[in-house]
């Protein structure tokens, strides 16, 4: 069986789906690993590094595609016009498509993978079990990002983020908030902690607030009747009413008064990011002060944050890059190429290197996308009806 892994080719995108680890693991089961020329570069990983990990390099999209039964893709490939390139045309029909395939905003693309035929799987689906975490892409991703963030609001910030005393004054350590206390976000809490900064959080879900404080961080609350009934059953937040938009909006409002950085990262899955930072907000935050909004793929949660831009508006700058972890290639790549090895290799026969798929599993049955000629998942069918 031949596994390929094409360069990404939307723009801005820089990681790859391999890495000289995961190449190495897959070599061990039986199967072959072909890569597209340039594929790992933007992520530090040369053509060399990658043939040194025993993958076969091929000149172009059209060899790989043309050979692979199955590919590992970072996004989804480009059809239907939306890139330069038809990807999925090149494709084998009865190939194997895994990848962050964005299904619950990319319906048509899943569409367009079943007509042509490929079994696809969503890494963005893996249900989040705990045998299923070393999988979980989402997560390896948005853990980056949130470090990341910190980053990038300490390199835009005028001033450094821990108390310093010097013989010429003492300097008072930065006020950090965070919104949304997910993976992203208390990674976020737990780098700018790290940097000496005061850190508060807020986050609809209640049960987080043990997280965000044994973090070091103050977390915020909002009181209202609808605060306890804010989590499915999946662990992700639901949208709140109107009564609790109006408390939490009093409540934020009076906190960016008194914050340096603000990092937002409230996402619901499947719908437009909530808006919880204001054009009033960011009018009344202090001058010099920094927001970092990683919701702007799903359209931000601050209302004048713009995608893959940094602009400053009333004295503030606000980051908007919407690929976070493309920031950070190598780590990503690295990490995500794990969680597609851990989730693969259960289902390569180790003695003949062909797939042998258990189709009852609960992780491979949540993360598949279409099959036999139709989109097959529920969280993706049910969404339309
Ligand atoms: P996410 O990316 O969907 O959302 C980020 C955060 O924004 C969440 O904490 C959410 O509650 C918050 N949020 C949404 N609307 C908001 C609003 N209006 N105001 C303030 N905050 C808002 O979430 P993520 O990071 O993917 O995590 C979702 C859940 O999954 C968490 O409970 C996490 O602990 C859990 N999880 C479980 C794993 C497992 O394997 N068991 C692995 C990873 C995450």
């Amino acid at each position: 069986m031949k596994i390929g892994v094409p360069k990404e080719i939307l723009p801005g995108e820089t990681r790859v789906a391999a890495s000289p680890d995961s190449i190495k693991k897959f070599i061990s089961l039986g199967v072959e690993i072909l890569i597209q020329s340039g594929a790992g570069e933007a992520a530090s990983m040369s053509d060399a590094d990658l043939e040194g990990a025993g993958a076969k390099i091929v000149p172009d999209a059209a060899t790989l595609y043309g050979e692979s039964d199955m590919v590992f893709k970072v996004g989804a490939p480009c059809c239907n016009g939306n890139g330069g390139v038809d990807e999925l045309a090149m494709m084998k029909p009865d190939a194997i498509l895994i990848g962050m395939l964005n299904p619950l905003f990319q319906r048509e693309q899943a569409e367009a993978y079943a007509k042509h035929g490929l079994t696809s799987f969503a890494m963005e689906l893996i249900p989040r079990i705990s045998r299923a975490q070393s999988m979980d892409a989402l997560s390896s991703q948005s853990n980056i990002s949130g470090y990341k963030a910190v980053i990038d609001a300490a390199e835009q910030f005028g001033k450094i983020l821990p108390m310093m005393m010097t013989a010429a004054g003492t300097i008072v350590p930065a006020r950090v908030v965070v919104m949304g206390a997910g993976v992203a976000g208390l990674q976020a809490i737990a780098t700018a902690h790290r940097l000496g900064a005061i850190v508060s959080a807020f986050d609809v879900r209640p049960a987080v607030k043990e997280q965000v404080e044994s973090l070091g961080a103050e977390f915020i609350e909002v009181e209202d009747k609808e605060a306890g009934s804010a989590e499915t059953s999946g662990g992700y937040a639901r949208e709140m009413g109107a009564d609790y938009q109006k408390r939490q909006a009093d409540v934020i409002h009076e906190t960016m008064k008194k914050q340096d950085i603000c990092i937002t990262t409230a996402q619901i899955p499947g719908k437009q990011a909530p808006i919880l930072v204001t054009e009033a907000m960011v009018k009344d935050m202090k001058a010099g002060s920094v927001i970092v909004d990683l919701a702007t793929e799903t359209g931000g949660n601050c209302e004048l944050s713009e995608r893959d831009a940094v602009v400053v508006k009333h004295g503030v700058t606000i980051i908007g890059h919407a690929n976070y972890p493309a920031r950070v290639p190598t780590d990503t790549s690295t990490l995500y190429a794990r969680n597609i090895y851990n989730f693969i290799s259960p289902m390569i026969d180790g003695e003949t290197g062909q797939m042998k798929i258990d189709w009852e599993d609960e992780v491979i049955k949540g993360a598949l996308l279409t099959r036999g000629g139709s989109v097959v998942n529920a969280a993706v069918t049910e969404k339309e009806a």
